[in-house]
């Protein structure tokens, strides 16, 4: 492969190009919706080999599967249930990922050996054009290194994978921000893995009932894994927004505000504002972003408000959760 190169998204010779990357076994990072992922060909064995090797990955950690069309079902799943239908009929194309029962074919490596393959069709059209183009299913995680924040800018990927893809396609900012809803469809009753920004109401008006996944159970969905989606600055949740949390000695400390403060405390060094008139949805599309460049400054201690865990509420303190557990 030649030099890592990253192109504007908007040029279809950019997507042919991409493609082509993809059927001869290299890495495009690309635009979803949600966040940038790291793709490569979800039946090359080799090519997979190469996303666990960049970003750093442990191999029992397995990928997402992006598809354009329902058609492409039948190369990676056994059986769709009604209930699937339902939901695929609901948020596809769209942030959901479905985890169901996999293919013999669909290779080891994709799903760590899992009997399942989660599977999702965004509706980016950077996405959808890449994989139909490529005309093969997509494997990919978000295009980070393991563990770190999610990216959702090509600025992102670029700054934490560098010249290890074959192609970064610059498609803008990720409208949503928040990685996929992940909800199980291949254990005996629907679950949730990973909350997002479909809601956990808006899942039920479609299927019914669904579990919570619990931290008990066996970590199946790495996203579960307690320090993911961290920062290299401590952080620590608020009680409430607007609390004035104490300050050791000459800790330098950075603001995570969920709205526009009513006054400014003159002790933070930063202060990041997620939306200032406090709709979720932009707080969601600002979340990374804003705790990158809070991390990017060196400071001792992040503090991070809280939010309702309401709607999408869910999935953003789930994120600062992960980020907020102490390593030691
Ligand atoms: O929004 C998204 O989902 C983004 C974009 C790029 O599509 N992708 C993403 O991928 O967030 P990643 O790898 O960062 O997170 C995928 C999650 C992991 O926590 C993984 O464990 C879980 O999906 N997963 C994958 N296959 C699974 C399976 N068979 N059973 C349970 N969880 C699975
Ligand atoms: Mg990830």
């Amino acid at each position: 492969m030649t030099h890592m190169q990253v192109l504007p998204a908007s040029d279809p010779e950019s997507i042919r190009f991409a493609a082509e990357i993809i059927r001869v076994g290299g890495l495009v990072a690309f635009p979803t919706e949600t966040v940038y992922g790291l793709g490569a060909n979800a039946l090359n064995p080799d090519a997979v080999a190469r996303i666990f090797e960049v970003k750093q990955r442990p191999s029992f950690d397995p990928l997402i599967v992006h598809i354009a069309t329902r058609a492409s079902l039948g190369l990676l799943v056994q059986v769709i249930s009604l209930g699937d239908h339902r939901l695929m009929d609901a948020f596809w194309p769209g942030p959901l990922t479905v985890v169901l029962p996999k293919r013999e074919s669909v290779p080891d490596i994709v799903t760590a050996g899992l009997p399942t393959i989660a599977i999702r069709m965004p509706a980016h059209p950077v996405a959808q054009a890449l994989i139909r183009e490529a005309g093969v299913p997509i494997a990919a995680p978000s295009a980070n290194p393991f563990g770190y924040v999610s990216p959702t800018c090509a600025q992102h990927v670029f700054d934490g994978l560098g010249d290890r893809v074959d192609l970064i396609l610059d498609g803008g900012p990720c409208p949503i921000g928040v990685e996929s809803t992940i909800v199980s469809m291949g254990g005996a009753w629907p679950e949730l893995l990973r909350p997002g920004s479909i809601t956990l109401a808006e899942i039920q008006e479609v299927i019914g009932s669904i579990m919570q996944a619990s931290a008990s159970l066996a970590v199946i969905a790495p996203g579960q894994l307690p320090r993911h989606y961290a920062t290299r600055t401590p952080v620590t949740i608020l009680a409430v927004q607007g609390a004035r949390p104490i300050l050791h000695g000459h800790e330098r400390a950075g603001l995570l505000a969920m709205l526009t403060p009513g006054h400014v405390d003159e002790r933070f060094s930063a202060i990041e504002v997620l939306s200032a008139s406090g709709d979720l949805r932009e707080a969601g599309r600002n979340l990374f972003a804003a705790l990158r460049r809070l991390d990017a400054l060196n400071l001792d201690r992040l503090f991070a408000e809280p939010c309702d865990e309401q709607g999408l509420g869910l999935a953003v303190m789930d994120r600062l959760r992960r980020c907020a557990v102490s390593i030691d």
